[in-house]
């Protein structure tokens, strides 16, 4: 047979790397003290958020012909062509790698990350990725910083926009699939870059979800919620890791030996290159771990951070110390070696300029596939929170529609937040596309309140709150529309510019004027539907206990007025399901699906016993659970069964369980199944997803779906962090939902 003789993949690959590695050292072989320095040092150009232009200077080619290692910030082909020019003047014309945060879409604007997670499908996140990268690439972009893939506990932090939620499991998934849409199959074909896992680690369990601040957890904390997404994002072949600008008991992350060496080189054999967040190593010296600059450079380094963003710890300070011998030449070599490699696997020592290409960045933005792409993931992101005697889908045949609220025509806002080079001229807004929809109605408009002014703006003082008499004018203005409408389509929620990075909320209920509208048209007695625009759990305890129909339509990216339109009026049967936990109260946060039990677990809440976890103003359940979502049909689980009362460690059972649509309309149900391990050496948690299935169902149909249930499903970690099935009692649960009430028990001997 011939298949014997023929090398395999794998083999293949290994020639390929031994290659990169004997190309690396030939280049590495020739450099100098002090280009090695540069080659570790990333510098930012200006990226003009309001023109969407990148922005050089002399001082920027200056230091590419130096030989500096990348750019950062640099969002046009032709930019990119100018300093990979000035590289190709440097001495050895080693090629620059060019870095941006490509978030969520390029030119085509996705929905935010939080919201794609809601959609539980990987293969939309992996597209979207996809698309993202093409456009990105063709823009003379090489290396993204994204995914991110903190785990986010706390809707204060406003940078849990950018992650997949709460969940270690779905977390990993996702992470993984958008890694794999970045890079694509071939890493160095026009249309992929490389990926950035960001941001290591155990950013997203910033204290009090105020950005940047301290995360001081445990261990077991540290590997049981946060480190597994990253972990799937190295195994999935992400090229690189970004350090966080959080500490961890007393140590910052850009100098953290432990995570960046012994964790994620040597356990997880981690073969691509670590950057720094912005100016993080510097930070370490306000963090109080470096006495200067000199020693936040030498700590990070040999803590294994490669490349240093934007700072002036490894520019100034690197050459220095290796020649003082406080650094060794070996140290400083094999951060080279990391960044060489990978622009070897991107193909930039072959040709410096294959991904600038003017003329292809030109046809390749906004494709029309990208946006059907990009609706396609906005209405699959949308989460149904409440639909009170099936108000929606709304009949596109209604007379009067009345749609209120300043964000119903904001482009700007529906872009979300790290929009980068998205256009607000490119969005369908929801009055537009409303407007398109209901061809044969009259559609009213209102603003009903002020948005909210840019949060920079007010501490400068430049703005102020509108009074309550410019508040009350804009409410009754809507409320004469309103009266008027047979519907009233009120678009509620936060701007782009109440989330993300440096955008923590104490208070996350809906922004000033937007509630007391809702009150107001509320006593009008017409049927309401909130359509929430937001990047983050909001409390919204009123509107949920007294508004008839609730829509989450997150941040969704140029296709965002199609996308709730095509939910709105029923094109789209919903599918989304939160992947974090809805709060009734910033109170109850951090809340969580995944936490312990105590000692003292609370009760129904009718039973009252003092003596319990539990807060005396506030019932314990969430407002809306992890993995909740309505859709326009209704499902019902029934006959959970396992495939067995017994196994042994080694063992896999299945729990088979069905599923019925039980409404009138075809739906698409996501089931879910949680595992709990009911005793252990260290405590589980009260529930763990660890599956789910996507459930087409036509009306009145009803299938039977299997989970696999191994070792993979029930493992914990040993004292040492090891994985290990401990033997004892599980319970398994499935459902539509983190509440998930059909449970069924086993024995692992
Ligand atoms: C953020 C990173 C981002 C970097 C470059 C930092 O402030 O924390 O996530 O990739 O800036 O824009």
């Amino acid at each position: 047979m011939t298949v014997a003789c023929s090398p395999t993949k794998h083999s293949k690959q290994k020639d390929a790397e031994a290659e990169i590695a004997r190309r690396v050292d030939s280049v590495l072989a020739l450099m100098t003290l002090e280009e090695k320095a540069l080659q570790v040092s990333q510098v930012a150009a200006w990226f003009d958020v309001k023109t969407k232009k990148t922005i050089i200077s002399e001082d920027h080619l200056a230091k590419a012909k130096a030989g500096v290692g990348s750019f950062l910030m640099v969002s046009e082909a032709s930019v990119a062509r100018k300093l990979q020019e000035a590289a190709m003047q440097s001495r050895l014309k080693i090629p620059l790698i060019f870095g941006f945060d490509v978030i969520h879409g390029y030119r085509t604007t996705f929905p935010i990350p939080l919201a794609e997670s809601c959609s539980w499908d990987t293969a939309i996140a992996y597209k979207s990725a996809r698309v993202a990268a093409t456009e990105a690439a063709s823009a003379g972009i090489n290396w993204t910083f994204a995914p991110m893939v903190d785990i986010a506990r706390d809707a204060r932090w406003g940078r849990i926009i950018e992650g997949a939620g709460e969940d270690p499991y779905l977390g990993a998934l996702f992470a993984a699939a958008r890694v794999r849409g970045f890079q694509g199959e071939d890493l160095s074909a026009n249309n992929t870059i490389a990926a950035c896992a960001k941001h290591f680690a155990a950013y997203g369990a910033a204290e009090g979800g105020r950005d940047y601040n301290t995360a001081d957890i445990s261990e077991r904390t540290l590997r049981e919620v946060y480190l597994p997404p990253f972990k799937a994002a190295v195994e999935a072949g992400a090229q690189t890791v970004m350090t966080s600008f959080n500490e961890i008991a007393g140590v910052p992350s850009s100098i953290n030996k432990y995570l960046l060496t012994d964790i994620l080189r040597k356990e997880w054999k981690f073969n691509g290159f670590v950057v720094s967040d912005w100016e993080s190593i510097d930070e370490v010296v306000v963090h109080g771990a470096a006495k200067d600059y000199e020693e936040s450079a030498q700590k990070a380094i040999t803590a294994g951070v490669d490349m240093d963003m934007e700072g002036e710890s490894y520019p100034k300070h690197l050459a220095k110390l290796v020649r003082e011998k406080k650094v060794s030449q070996e140290t400083l070599n094999q951060a080279v070696r990391n960044i060489l490699r990978v622009k070897f696997k991107l193909g930039l020592f072959d040709d410096p300029f294959r991904y600038i290409n003017e003329a292809r960045e030109k046809e390749t933005m906004l494709k029309a596939e990208h946006r059907a792409l990009a609706r396609e993931a906005a209405a699959k992101s949308i989460v149904l929170l409440k639909n009170e005697n099936d108000l929606l889908p709304l009949s596109k045949s209604l007379k009067t529609v009345a749609v209120v609220g300043a964000l119903a025509q904001s482009k700007r806002d529906m872009l979300g937040e790290w929009e980068m080079v998205g256009m607000p001229d490119d969005v369908v807004s929801p009055l537009e596309a409303i407007q398109a929809t209901l061809k044969t109605a009259t559609v009213l408009y209102a603003k009903g309140y002020e948005l909210p002014a840019p949060a920079w703006k007010k501490r400068k003082g430049e703005t102020k709150e509108p009074t309550e008499a410019e508040l009350a004018a804009l409410r009754n203005e809507a409320l004469n529309v309103a009266k008027r409408a047979d519907v009233v389509i009120a678009v509620v929620g936060e701007t782009a510019d109440l989330t993300a990075e440096a955008h923590s909320r104490a208070d996350i209920g809906l922004p000033i004027g937007q509630e007391e509208l809702l009150k107001e048209l509320r006593k009008l007695g017409k049927p309401i539907v909130m359509v929430m625009t937001n990047g983050r759990p909001l409390a919204i305890s009123w509107a949920a206990e007294n508004l008839p129909a609730i829509v989450c339509a997150w941040h969704l990216g140029v296709e965002a007025g199609n996308a709730i339109c095509d939910v709105l009026f029923g094109d789209v049967n919903p599918t989304g399901k939160l992947t974090v936990t809805f709060p009734r109260s910033v109170g109850q946060i951090p809340i969580y699906y995944n936490h312990k039990n105590t000692g003292r677990p609370s009760q129904p809440e009718n039973e009252i016993d003092r003596y319990k976890s539990r807060y005396i103003d506030l019932p314990d359940s969430p407002l809306y659970p992890f993995g909740y979502g309505l859709s326009y049909t209704t499902f019902e689980y029934s006959d959970l069964k396992l495939s067995k009362k017994e196994i042994n460690t080694n063992e896999t059972l299945t729990a088979t369980v069905t599923v019925k649509n039980t409404g009138k309309r075809d739906g698409v149900e996501t089931a879910q199944l949680y595992v709990r391990d009911v005793v252990g050496t260290f405590t589980r948690p009260v529930k763990e997803l660890k599956g789910f299935q996507k459930v087409e169902l036509k009306a009145g149909e009803a299938k039977t779906i299997t989970f696999k249930i191994g070792k993979e499903e029930l493992a914990m970690l040993d004292k040492n962090f090891k994985p290990v099935v401990e033997p004892g009692e599980f319970e398994v649960y499935v459902g539509s939902d983190s509440r998930a009430p059909l449970k069924e028990r086993f024995t692992v001997k």
